[in-house]
């Protein structure tokens, strides 16, 4: 709750429409019973099932410039969803996608994925890992969590692919507008590719 909070001071109110307060209530709600829970998971590994071809299966991707989505917090998949939709956040397949979801299937495919497991990739030197960790620590944790793990509408990092982090760290760096302003962006600048590289070592090589 302190993190949605956190959040709600960094994004403009416009990003929190009417829709995306609804999609959580319904969340809220199949997530309070089990037994709603368990047939909304069912449903959303069927609709999630052209999704699988990038993403993997399980939420584990398939290619490293892709993101996983298994034990990614649903609250931020909805925002996400939300973002593409809107073409706020830009990626043509991605919108198009989105699009197509009505406000079930995407309750239901971000409990899916967010329940399923994530895989760690592959490992990095221990040096580098040490490195990116007290950096992590230091920089990133207050938002992200002191595990990687996220939390409402901040992203889970941990076992993201090296590629995907890469890339997505540096598009903010250089300030390219794919996404809503964030604060990522003044986070990003303060990273020189020293600390990139240990910051990726680190948190693609976390559990
Ligand atoms: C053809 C490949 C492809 C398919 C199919 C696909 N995605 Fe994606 N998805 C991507 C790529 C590439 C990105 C990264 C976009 C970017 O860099 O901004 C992405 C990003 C996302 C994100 C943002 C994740 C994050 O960490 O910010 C979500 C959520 C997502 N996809 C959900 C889905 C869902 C749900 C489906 C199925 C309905 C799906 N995707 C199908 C390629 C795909
Ligand atoms: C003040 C809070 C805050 C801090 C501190 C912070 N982040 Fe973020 N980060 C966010 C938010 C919010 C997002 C969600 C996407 C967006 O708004 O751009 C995000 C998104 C990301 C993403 C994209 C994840 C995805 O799945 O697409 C990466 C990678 C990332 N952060 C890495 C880091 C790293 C590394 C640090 C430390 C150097 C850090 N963040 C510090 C708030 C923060």
């Amino acid at each position: 709750m302190k993190a949605l909070f956190f959040c709600l001071l960094f994004f403009p109110a416009s990003l929190f429409a009417d829709d995306l307060n609804h999609l959580f209530t319904l969340l809220d709600r199949l997530s309070a019973k089990t037994s709603l829970t368990e047939m909304a998971i069912e449903k959303g590994r069927e609709r999630a099932s052209v999704c699988k071809y990038c993403h993997g299966k399980d939420g584990n991707s398939k290619r490293d410039y892709i993101p996983n989505l298994a034990a990614q917090s649903p609250k931020y998949l909805l925002h996400q969803f939300e973002l593409f939709a809107s073409k706020q956040r830009k990626d043509r397949i991605m919108s198009e996608l989105a699009d197509n979801l009505t406000a079930d299937d995407r309750v239901n495919i971000a409990l899916y994925f967010s329940r399923q497991q994530a895989k760690p990739r592959a490992d990095a030197k221990a040096e580098l890992k040490e490195e990116g960790g007290d950096l992590y620590m230091e920089r990133c944790s207050q938002c992200h969590g002191n595990k990687a793990y996220g939390g409402d509408l901040f992203p889970r990092l941990a076992s993201q692919p090296a590629a995907y982090l890469r890339d997505t760290l540096e598009r903010y760096r250089k300030n390219i507008k794919w996404r809503p302003q964030s604060p990522m962006q003044d986070i990003a600048a303060s990273l020189d590719d020293e600390k990139l590289d240990a910051l990726v070592a680190y948190l693609s090589s976390l559990r």
